[in-house]
C-alpha cells in the first residue's frame, strides 16, 4: 500500500470514534483530509466541528460540515487529528502543517486525542523529525540560541506566517527523551507560542496505518 492508501485507511478508520449527533475536534494536515473526506461521504450527522486550521475549516465548509469556534464549546468528546512522530507512550510531534498551537488548544479541548497516521510515523524516540516551534517573531533568534545551547540546530522556516500571524522555528539534532519535562520547559521561554511536543495532550489512541491493516494502539 502506498503512503496514501495508509492515510486513506486511517482516516475512514477514525470513523468509529465519532459519536453521531456529536460536535467533533478536527486537526490539519493530508490524514486529516481523508478524515474530513470520510466523515462528509459517511452521511453521518454530526452537530459540527471545531477545526484546527483555516485550511481544515475551509475543507469541511466545501463538504457541508458545519463549523464551529472553539469558544463556543466547553468540551469535545474527541479529538482527531495526524502527527509528524509519535512514540510508545502517545508523545507526539506536531507542526509540520504550522498549526501546532490551534491543534493544542483544539486538543485540551477534547476528553481523547485519537491519532491517526501511517506507519512511518512511529519512533522509538522523539527528534527525528524536525521539531516545529512557533515563535514571536522578535524573540526568534534568542530562542535558537538557547536550542544550540542543548544541541539543537533552529532554523527558520522560510515564508511561513502562522494562523497566528507568528514564525515558525524548526529545530533538527534533538533527542526528546523526557517530553514532559521538555515540553513544560521550553513552552516557559520568553516568545515561545507552543513548542510541538504534546506531552500533556498526548494521544490516548493511535490508529497507525501499517501494510496489514489499521494497528490500534491505545495509551
Ligand atoms: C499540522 O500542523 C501537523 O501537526 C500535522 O498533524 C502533521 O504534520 C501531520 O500531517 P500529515 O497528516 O500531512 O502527515
Amino acid at each position: 500500500m502506498t503512503q496514501d492508501e495508509l492515510k486513506t485507511l486511517v482516516g475512514q478508520a477514525a470513523l468509529n470514534y465519532v459519536t453521531p449527533g456529536s460536535i467533533v475536534g478536527v486537526g490539519t494536515g493530508s490524514t486529516v483530509d481523508k478524515f474530513i473526506d470520510a466523515l462528509a461521504a459517511s452521511g453521518m450527522t454530526i452537530a459540527g466541528a471545531v477545526s484546527s486550521s483555516v485550511r481544515s475549516t475551509e475543507r469541511m465548509k466545501a463538504l457541508g460540515i458545519r463549523v464551529l469556534e472553539a469558544s463556543e464549546v466547553t468540551s469535545l468528546p474527541v479529538y482527531i487529528d495526524g502527527a509528524d512522530e509519535i512514540d510508545h507512550q502517545g508523545h507526539m510531534v506536531k507542526g509540520g502543517g504550522a498549526a501546532l498551537t490551534r491543534e493544542k488548544i483544539v486538543a485540551d479541548l477534547a476528553e481523547r486525542f485519537v491519532c491517526i497516521a501511517d506507519e512511518s510515523k512511529l519512533v522509538e524516540v522523539l527528534g527525528r523529525f524536525p521539531l516545529p516551534v512557533e515563535v514571536i517573531p522578535m524573540a526568534a533568534a534568542q530562542i535558537a540560541r538557547r536550542f544550540a545551547a542543548m544541541g539543537g540546530d533552529a532554523q527558520l522556516r522560510a515564508g511561513c506566517i502562522t494562523d497566528n500571524g507568528c514564525h515558525i522555528l524548526d529545530v533538527r539534532g534533538l533527542q526528546i527523551r523526557d517530553p514532559q519535562a521538555f515540553e513544560r520547559d521550553v513552552n516557559q521561554w520568553p516568545g515561545v507560542v507552543t513548542v510541538g511536543v504534546f506531552a500533556r495532550n498526548k494521544a490516548a489512541v493511535c490508529l497507525l496505518g501499517t501494510a496489514s491493516g489499521v494497528r490500534t494502539l491505545t495509551y
